[in-house]
């Protein structure tokens, strides 16, 4: 595997030593894009985006036009999976995400099986070697997938946005259901991600979206049980260069000594914990990807400049840094907000290293 011209992500991740912190954004393609808007609208709606590889790739590729990102992430959904079970994703405008079927009867969780990702998630393999191809080796590439706790919050409730009162009632009422769902899920994506590294994904991450609704006893059996059972799974090499692995669990600030003990080598954080802290807490196992809080994009340039500063000061020297955002990109980003952002978290990043 070559590495890429610009790897700072990948030595920042490893805590190796860098130039200047990188930076890349959760959602960096989106709706907050007009050009991204304008290829959906081309492709028909999101998942005919997601389900066409060239499409994929022209969005993974655009804010990396506009921006000098340093990471690119796949563009796909963490509902794939599930999709690819049988579940049948659709998407009602301006609604989120919904499932045709979603589980509720014991018969259909008995029934849960593991998706070959070489036929049934073709299109995403296909859309990775087809991104590393156009990336042309500028920047890495980030693959990714849901959490089993996360994936299985939309499959059971059925859709976005709910009080998870379906599948607490699992949980707590028929907790062998639950894991039987979290073990296939575990298993597809240990598959998924696999499959998406030996495409070429340079780095993989984990969203684990709703981890932090659990209680503390549930967290560590429910969601984090699960993800370290994937991170073990993982080939954390491909010819002789390591895959990084990041673990991203809002809410998941109370429980941060647990998630640097998972297995893996970054920890995203959203925006409710200091970083600097974090950072001594977790102990020096992991690097720590975050936690700019995305409604700062709404302010002025002279705030998301001094946000950037605390960051980067609250983090303070040496590597191990990916700035990011502590939730996705919201629609309502003005572009040019992002940026400022992203050219601020160079230029102030290599001022404190010449200090
Ligand atoms: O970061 C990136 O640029 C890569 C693309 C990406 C998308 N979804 C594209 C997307 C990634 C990494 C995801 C992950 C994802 N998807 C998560 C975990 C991260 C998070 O945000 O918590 C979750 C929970 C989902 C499920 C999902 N997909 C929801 C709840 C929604 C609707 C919410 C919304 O923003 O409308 C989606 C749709 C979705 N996924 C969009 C994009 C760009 C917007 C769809 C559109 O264009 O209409």
């Amino acid at each position: 595997m070559t590495r890429p011209k610009n790897d700072t992500l990948l030595r920042a991740l490893l805590r190796q030593p860098v130039e200047y912190t990188p930076v890349w954004l959760m959602r960096q393609a989106g709706r907050y894009l007009p050009e991204y808007n304008q290829t959906r609208a081309r492709a028909g709606n999101f998942l005919a985006l997601c389900k066409n590889p060239a499409f994929a790739t022209e969005v993974t590729l655009q804010p990396l036009e506009r921006f000098p990102l340093d990471a690119a992430i796949l563009f796909s959904d963490i509902l794939t999976i599930p999709d690819a079970m049988g579940l049948g994703l659709y998407f009602s405008d301006g609604e989120g995400p919904k499932f045709e079927r979603p589980l509720r009867e014991e018969r259909d969780i008995l029934a849960l099986a593991v998706p070959d990702p070489a036929v049934h998630l073709r299109y995403v393999m296909d859309a990775v070697t087809q991104i590393r191809q156009a990336l042309d080796n500028r920047v890495p590439l980030i693959g990714f997938s849901g959490s089993p706790f996360t994936l299985a919050c939309y499959m059971v409730e059925g859709c976005g946005g709910t009080d998870f009162r379906q599948i607490k009632t699992l949980l707590y009422r028929r907790p062998d259901l639950l894991h039987r769902i979290l073990d296939v899920n575990a298993r597809a994506v240990t598959a998924y991600l696999n499959a998406q590294i030996a495409s070429g994904a340079q780095v993989v991450m984990i969203f684990d979206t709703w981890g932090g609704v659990l209680s503390h006893a549930a967290y560590r059996e429910f969601s984090l049980h699960y993800i370290s059972q994937i991170l073990a799974g993982l080939e954390r090499e491909r010819g002789k260069e390591r895959i990084p692995s990041v673990v991203f669990t809002k809410g998941g600030g109370l429980w941060l000594e647990h998630i640097a003990d998972s297995g893996c080598d970054a920890v995203g954080l959203d925006w409710t914990v200091d970083i600097g802290e974090a950072r001594r807490r977790a102990g020096g196992k992991v690097a720590l990807q975050g936690n700019l809080d995305p409604a700062v994009l709404f302010s002025t340039p002279e705030v998301i400049v001094a946000e950037v500063k605390r960051i980067l000061a609250a983090y303070g020297d040496g590597s191990g840094h990916v700035f990011n955002l502590g939730h996705g990109i919201s629609q309502f980003t003005p572009p040019e907000h992002a940026r400022i952002l992203v050219e601020s978290v160079h230029d102030l990043s290599r001022k404190r290293q010449e200090h």
